[in-house]
């Protein structure tokens, strides 16, 4: 039986995705890893409209890490070429979900062509109304930081911005995700248990959920789990609320 949402749930406005075992799904079957990140890209599209029709306001997905370009280039180059053509493609799919696209990464080090579908996309979708969706490219937790921290101090010398007036909301208005709220959920697939240089800085306060399903596998009724498990944490941030 199809599993549902309890409409007593209360629904995390943003979830995270480290969508891992991609490898791990192709290797199940045979396959070349790159079928894996294939089927992986479709889990994306499907993930991204029930996600909005739950009631989530923002996604924002790990699609390719700072540290991936230390794949073998091969996988690099597939990857790359995946991720070009799902930018050409989402524009239509980001017009039919009314969703809207940013990246969040450097991404300066990608190829010229990339960077201009990218800029198409986010500015195609830029009035979409629907979820929010950001894709990580070429982005690394500590490189967003040390940029955001470089931008920052270039600021302050000018005199832009005063020292006294640095807090911790000012600081997030320098990184990638200004403007958008910390994730409430991080969801990490495969059974890793770990965070890989993701949001290090907006995960401060999130509920983590590691199941052990592979990317291209996960379904709609994973994600009502991930829901679910979500519902049954209690987020106290740092405080308490009962003695
Ligand atoms: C990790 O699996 C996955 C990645 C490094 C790439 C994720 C990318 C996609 C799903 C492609 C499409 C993305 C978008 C936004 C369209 P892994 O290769 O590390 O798997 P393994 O641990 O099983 O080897």
């Amino acid at each position: 039986m199809a599993k549902k949402l309890d409409p007593s749930w209360k629904i995390p406005e943003h979830v995270a995705i480290i969508m891992d075992g991609n490898g791990r799904w192709a290797k199940k079957r045979g396959l070349p890893r790159n079928m894996g990140h294939r089927q992986g890209g479709k889990t994306v599209e499907t993930i991204c409209e029930e996600a909005y029709r739950m009631g989530i306001k923002y996604m924002t997905l790990y699609a390719f890490s700072t540290e991936n370009w230390s794949r073998p280039e091969d996988e690099v180059s597939a990857l790359m070429n995946l991720l070009r053509s799902y930018m050409k493609d989402c524009v239509k799919q980001a017009e039919k979900n009314k969703m809207r696209v940013k990246v969040i990464g450097d991404i300066s080090r990608l190829d010229a062509d990339l960077q201009e579908s990218i800029r198409v996309l986010e500015k195609e979708s830029e009035k979409n109304t629907g979820l929010r969706f950001q894709i990580a490219l070429n982005y690394g937790g500590r490189d967003e930081l040390l940029r955001a921290v470089k931008s920052l101090c270039g600021d302050v010398k000018e005199g832009k911005v005063l020292e006294a007036e640095i807090s911790p909301e000012l600081f997030s208005s320098y990184l990638d995700t200004a403007g958008i709220p910390d994730p409430d959920l991080l969801i990490r697939t495969s059974g890793e248990q770990r965070i890989s240089n993701f949001l290090l800085w907006q995960l401060a306060y999130t509920e983590f959920y590691f199941p052990d399903v592979l990317w291209p596998d996960f379904s709609k009724d994973d994600l009502i789990d991930a829901i679910a498990y979500y519902n049954i944490r209690e987020r106290r941030y740092g405080g308490v609320t009962h003695v």
